[in-house]
């Protein structure tokens, strides 16, 4: 029987596969991070395809039927052709599937002025693939950018909440907001920054809600999973979780937990 594979470069996914496994822990996950190559944020379509497709391939060898792509990075810059041109060649009867669609299906709903603020990597920005997945879905929103390319660093080299730290934060939301655009809702599309949650709220206005993809992304999950019946009856459904990185696993499971909100166990893996 199948499992889920859950997929990032490094940590952020794990936020993401906590709120999946909150709502179906039913099902058997493995995680890869991609640690050694982490952040994806500043390379190029090509590296960003090339290491996923990898990870991914990888993921499939290890029993996944279904690979998530928690990443924004990499559902940015590889999925489509992840989804259209390597998985018809290699690996029909697998699916792959990102963070970005889950998010642009509902984040309309969150906006009463119809102004969104969407913070990400430079990758995932300079894709616009928020800007056209919104327009898609909601026509009459507006959304305002910002790249954020230190913010990964600051979640990664746990510097959350330090002054250093807070000063790159408050310089993006500054950025951001400079133009007195209403936005009333803050999306984090990049699945390190909840990690920075707490320093986000500190220099927001008013009255702006800050959204994060886990809960979004589950969601989503869930409903493709009823929807697809005959793929969900692949899956195993006898629960548990194996978490693999390809970096020093000790630096995995001891950053690893703040992530997860749990204790973690992982294993080295070399590509
Ligand atoms: N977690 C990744 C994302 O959601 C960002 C990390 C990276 O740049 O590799 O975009």
């Amino acid at each position: 029987m199948g499992k889920i594979g859950i997929f990032d470069s490094g940590f952020g996914g794990l936020t993401v596969l906590r709120a999946i496994m909150d709502m179906l822990p039913q099902y058997s996950y493995v995680y890869l991070g991609d640690n050694s190559r982490a952040p994806y944020g500043d390379r190029s379509f090509d590296v960003v395809h090339e290491y996923t497709l990898e990870c991914t391939e990888w993921l499939f060898n290890h029993d996944c039927d279904l690979v998530i792509l928690a990443c924004n990075t990499a559902s940015a810059k590889a999925l489509r052709q992840i989804q259209q041109i390597d998985l018809p060649k290699r690996a029909d009867s697998k699916r792959v599937l990102g963070v970005i669609r889950p998010t642009t299906e509902q984040i309309g709903h969150y906006t009463k002025t119809g102004h969104i603020g969407v913070v990400g990597t430079k990758g995932t920005i300079a894709s616009n693939s928020y800007g056209i997945e919104i327009e898609h879905y909601f026509p009459d929103i507006q959304i305002h950018q910002e790249a954020c390319p230190i913010w990964v660093h600051l979640v990664e080299n746990e510097l959350v909440g330090t002054p250093g730290s807070d000063y790159f934060v408050q310089y993006h939301l500054e950025h951001l907001f400079k133009a007195n655009a209403p936005i009333d809702t803050l999306l984090l599309a990049c699945t390190h920054y909840p990690l920075l949650y707490s320093s986000i709220e500190k220099f927001l206005p008013n009255n702006v809600r800050v959204i994060s993809q886990g809960p979004l992304v589950a969601e989503s999950l869930k409903q493709y999973l009823h929807r697809h019946s005959e793929f969900e009856s692949r899956l195993s459904t006898k629960g548990g979780i194996e978490f693999y990185t390809t970096d020093s696993n000790e630096v995995f499971d001891l950053r690893g937990g703040r992530f997860f909100a749990e204790d973690i166990a992982s294993q080295t893996i070399h590509l």
